[in-house]
Order: structure tokens, then C-alpha cells, then sequence
């Protein structure tokens, strides 16, 4: 048998045949709206032959294989439970490591909760210039807390977010040889970034040095909502699996795995050229509109303007973006986007007139810690108007999602310029320690 597609056959085969399944999931292949048929068709469960992926050496574990060839990783472990689970195999990772974690302040709510989880305490590194959706690093503050840490004779990992959610990257090269250097482990949250190893130039984490990352494979590539991918310089998935399976569902879902596949075996086959033709032409469209093009990744079509205002006249025009604040409006692009689809996209940006953006205050120092995150998040707690929070202890984050980047952490406190700074960005409550 061909060892390409084999998920793929499996499960068409499988619903072919229409066997009498007296198995799991109860809908037993049927659907009950037609709209959907064949989705509940090819819904199985770890039938004989169907492989199981947490433990995968069968159909999944080629499909991820063929991923890992892709990426250039040692070990590529699919997730259908999007980068949130793979954040957390890798930070199990370094807990069994025993490695102190370092990280940039710019992350996603999907971290802090796999720290407190994990019961990880987080070294963070606050941005020397912009906000913390979308701060710029500086290598020397890594260096400093990395050199401090050896002389503490503690082994370290460096986790950072890249390309963050207005599509600004770090040096990741920089980044991988300095934990290198410095005998520790670079982690980079890839989520917005599956793309990145198709473009003219390879500037995935992969290629770059990171010795792990996730990508969401659903928010980049024609990929369900789930799907995900941890890769790893190491050939090490079984182990990676066993500290994924302590998080996910036990039932992945095949239709999520399915659909990775099938982006695989679209990249495989030319779907790497759509990457490269989107690339060719976002870079052209930004040239001829003159807006104030912010971000380094060409498939995150971000614009300095009062996104606010600027996502309305989108959807005056029946288009929808990704994410608005005051200070920009960010448009996600898809490897198929066709002809069509741009000549839309340029006229609807036309006939939209850029308000400016409005500036966040300046970031705050940093907010006193007052007790370890897992601690805040486990204690009784009350939800309370932002306003009133000064003094109080952060237990949950609040954070609205897009982009769910939490300002002040689980355990630390709320001061009156972090209020302001968390009232700019459109917090009206917070969860605190009771
Ligand atoms: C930067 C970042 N990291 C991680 C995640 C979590 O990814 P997923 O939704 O695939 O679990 C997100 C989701 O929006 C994200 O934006």
C-alpha cells in the first residue's frame, strides 16, 4: 500500500464500506443534519487499524513523519487540541528538565494556565520598547537572566512568542544561539507561524535553532479549528506524547487529524508554491496602498490605524478581520486566497479611510508579585470592576480573546498604573484572590 495518505484512505475506506459500527462515537456514522453527513461518516474512534495518537505507530505516526520531513524537525507530534496542548507537552518537558523557566512577557493565556497546571514559575522579561501584545526584546535582557541563572548553577529554557499577535517575530537565530551558548533550551510559541517554513526564505523556529515549537496549524494553513503541530529537534515524539496525553482528551478527534493530513499532503504537492504566491502577492499589495503596514510576517496584514473604526468600515463591506484594538487591525491571510480573493481584499481596503491609531500609555513597571501563580489561581476568588482593583491580588486572568494576552499575571497585583494601562485596552473586570 502506498504509504502516502494513509489516515486519509483509512477513513474514506471506512466510511465506504459502511460497515455496522458498534463503537464509539454513538452517532455510529450518522448525522443529523445532511449539511454535515460525511463529517459524521469519517468520525471514528481507535478502531482496529485507525491507530491512536497518543501512542501512535501506525497511520498517524507516518503522517507525522511526513510532517517532521517538512519542518526539518527531529520529531513533529500532531495535536487536535491546538497549540494550547502542545504548550503544555513542552513545558511538561522541562519540568521533568528541572529547568528554570524564562520568558518573554508577550504570551498567550494557554502558557500562564500550562504553568500553573505544571505548578512552573515563570522568570519574565518585560519588552524594552512597545506593549506586551506586541513587545520588542532585547537579547541582552535574556542574556543577563540567562547568565545569572548558570551562576546560580541552574539549567534554564528561554519560551517566547513569535510571530505575536500583530505578527512581529523575534530573533529566534539570535535567540537559539544564546540558550545554546548558555547550555539552555529555546521554546517558541509558533502558533500564528505554520507558514513560516514556506515562504521565500525559511524563517521557521525550526530552521532557525528553537529547540521546540508549536504551530496551530488551523490558524495558517487549511487546517480544522485544533489542529496543531509540536515539532522537536529531538527525536523524542513517545515522550512528548506521554506528557500531551496528561492534558488532552483522550478521544483526539480523526477528523482534526484528518485535516492535517491533509495540509500535509497539500504542501507536499504544491500547496508550498500557494505560500509563496500569497507572499508575492501581500508584498505587492502592501506596496501599492499606502497604509502604515506594521509586522514583519507578510501572511499577518497588520495596519496602524484605530483599528477600531477600521474593523467597522470592514464589515460595512461584508469583511471581517482578525483582531482591532485602538492601535491597529490585524487581517489573517490563507495560502488560498485566489485572484478573486485579493482583487476583493484591495478594494475593500480602498475605499476605507485610516483613522490614526490612538497610543497605549507607556507599559507600567513591573506589578508586584504577592504570591506564586498556582497558589492565586487556586484560592476563592471574585470577579470585581477593574476600577477597584488597585491593592488586590490577581487570581484568574481576565484577558478578552483575541488576543488573550494577560497584563497582569496570576498572583500579582493590581496597581493604579496598570488599571489605566488595562482600561486602554478595553478591561472593564478582574478576577482577584478573595
Ligand atoms: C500566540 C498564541 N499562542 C497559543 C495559542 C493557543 O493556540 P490554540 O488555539 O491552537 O490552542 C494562541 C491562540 O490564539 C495564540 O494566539
Amino acid at each position: 500500500m502506498d504509504i502516502k495518505n494513509n489516515l486519509i484512505r483509512f477513513l474514506d475506506s471506512y466510511a465506504d464500506k459502511k460497515m455496522l459500527r458498534l463503537h464509539m462515537p454513538a452517532h455510529h456514522g450518522k448525522s443529523l443534519n445532511s449539511m454535515l453527513s460525511r463529517a459524521y461518516e469519517l468520525d471514528i474512534t481507535e478502531i482496529s487499524g485507525a491507530d491512536s495518537l497518543f501512542e501512535a505507530d501506525g497511520i498517524i505516526a507516518e503522517g507525522e513523519q511526513r510532517t517532521a520531513r517538512l519542518y526539518g524537525s527531529d520529531a513533529s507530534c500532531w495535536s487536535a487540541g491546538g497549540s494550547t496542548l502542545c504548550i503544555q507537552g513542552m513545558l511538561a518537558k522541562m519540568r521533568t528538565e528541572n529547568r528554570t523557566l524564562v520568558s518573554s512577557r508577550t504570551v498567550h493565556r494557554a502558557f500562564l494556565n500550562a504553568c500553573i497546571l505544571l505548578g512552573i514559575s515563570v522568570e519574565w522579561i518585560f519588552p524594552e520598547r512597545g506593549d506586551v501584545i506586541s513587545g520588542e526584546y532585547a537579547l541582552e535582557s535574556f542574556e543577563e537572566k540567562l547568565q545569572f541563572l548558570t551562576k546560580q548553577g541552574e539549567k534554564a529554557c528561554v519560551y517566547v512568542t513569535s510571530p505575536d499577535y500583530r505578527g512581529n517575530v523575534q530573533d529566534i537565530a539570535g535567540l537559539s544561539e544564546l540558550c545554546h551558548k548558555y547550555n539552555a533550551q529555546l521554546l517558541v510559541d509558533n502558533a500564528h507561524g505554520a507558514h513560516l517554513a514556506f515562504l521565500a526564505k525559511n524563517r521557521h523556529p525550526m530552521n532557525l535553532g528553537a529547540d521546540y515549537c508549536c504551530d496551530s496549524f488551523h490558524k495558517m494553513l487549511p487546517t480544522l479549528t485544533g489542529g496543531a503541530v509540536l515539532h522537536s529537534r529531538y527525536d523524542n515524539a513517545p515522550e512528548l506524547k506521554q506528557y500531551m496525553q496528561m492534558f488532552g482528551s483522550t478521544s483526539p478527534s480523526y477528523l482534526i487529524m484528518r485535516s492535517i493530513e491533509e495540509a500535509v499532503a497539500w504542501l507536499e504537492n504544491g500547496g508550498k508554491k500557494n505560500v509563496q504566491s500569497t507572499e508575492k502577492k501581500v508584498n505587492a499589495l502592501r506596496e501599492r496602498l499606502k497604509y502604515n503596514w506594521i509586522g514583519d510576517d507578510p501572511f499577518h496584514l497588520t495596519i496602524s490605524v484605530n483599528g477600531l473604526d477600521f474593523a467597522e468600515q470592514l464589515r460595512r463591506q461584508s469583511a471581517e478581520p482578525e483582531y482591532a484594538d485602538k492601535t491597529c487591525c490585524v487581517m489573517l491571510l490563507s495560502p488560498l486566497m485566489d485572484e478573486n480573493d485579493f482583487s476583493r481584499l484591495e478594494s475593500v481596503l480602498t475605499a476605507c479611510e485610516p483613522f490614526p491609531a490612538e497610543l497605549p500609555p507607556p507599559l507600567p513597571k513591573p506589578p508586584k508579585k504577592a504570591c506564586d501563580m498556582r497558589t492565586a489561581c487556586l484560592s476563592a476568588w471574585e470577579m470585581i470592576p477593574l476600577e477597584q482593583a488597585e491593592g488586590r491580588i490577581c487570581a484568574t486572568v481576565q484577558v478578552p480573546c483575541p488576543p488573550a494576552v494577560p497584563m497582569v499575571m496570576s498572583g500579582e497585583m493590581f496597581d493604579k498604573n496598570w488599571i489605566s494601562y488595562m482600561k486602554y485596552f478595553g478591561l472593564k473586570e478582574v478576577i482577584v484572590v478573595k
